[in-house]
């Protein structure tokens, strides 16, 4: 039977051949270095947390963590096999290990254990999906996170000024704009709140030759599955 999930995402650069040429054209368009080192340092992974990239792509992410805090457990979630490839060439010269799972960011409760894991983190991936698969991955993360475990993304967010939002057009060009306007409108910390998060924060911005990339980061409450004293009243009301 044809594997019809396949058609189902848009790869790194928006077409298949163009996915060689992800790395190189990601360092030469978005300040890469910036965004990247703060995102990494935001995550701050620590010795044995559990901690899982959606749209992990080639991996850079996950090689940077590693090398921060190589005890750490990283996980790379991506649907696209081609990418997949490239992400173990590199882990495997940058001798770090990963595990990686081909799917999409909104099946990770049938890879991992629900409330098990400590951080998600996610670059470049939320404008690539339609608006309803960034909720579902927002909610997929929800669920695998520990109560008190924290999201961290880096995406095109909100593009403020009218030329962050002439510079963005490129991005919209190659990757469509149905997923990517909702990201510049600034819907990506909405959804967090829709999927449950708390304290979602903007916290920072990257000005970029294709636009602005956003640091978010947002947390599921301490307190998430602790049995509320007034239960036995019918209500589900945490104080
Ligand atoms: C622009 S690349 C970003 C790669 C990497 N995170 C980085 O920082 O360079 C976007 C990645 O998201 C993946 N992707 C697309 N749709 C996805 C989905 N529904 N769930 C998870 N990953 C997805 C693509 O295959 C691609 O590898």
């Amino acid at each position: 039977m044809p594997d019809t999930r396949a058609e189902n995402f848009t790869p790194a650069l928006g077409k298949h051949w163009l996915t060689p040429f992800y790395d190189l054209a990601v360092a030469l368009t978005t300040r890469e270095r910036a965004w990247r080192n703060a995102l990494i340092n935001l995550v701050a992974p620590e010795p044995d947390e559990h901690i899982v990239d959606i749209g992990c792509g080639t991996a850079t992410l996950d090689i940077a963590a590693l090398q921060k805090e190589p005890l750490a457990q990283l996980t790379g979630v991506d649907p696209d096999s081609n990418v997949l490839a490239i992400a173990a060439r590199k882990t495997a010269q940058a001798g770090v290990t990963v595990k990686f799972i081909e799917d999409y960011g909104d099946a990770l409760a049938s890879h991992l254990p629900r409330n098990g894991v400590d951080k998600v983190f996610s670059g470049l991936m939320l404008h690539h999906v339609p608006t309803r698969t960034k909720l579902s991955i927002f909610k997929s993360a929800f669920t695998v996170l520990k109560p008190g475990g924290m999201i961290f993304i880096a995406d095109f967010g909100e593009q403020k000024s009218w030329l962050a939002k002439a510079l963005f057009k490129t991005i919209q060009t190659l990757d469509g704009f149905d997923t990517t306007q909702p990201n510049a409108e600034g819907i990506l910390p909405v959804l967090l709140q829709d999927a449950g998060f708390a304290q979602v924060r903007e916290v920072k911005i990257f000005f970029t030759p294709v636009g602005t990339i956003s640091l978010y980061s947002a947390q599921k409450s301490p307190g998430h599955n602790r049995r509320s004293k007034y239960e036995q009243y019918g209500t589900t009301f945490q104080p």
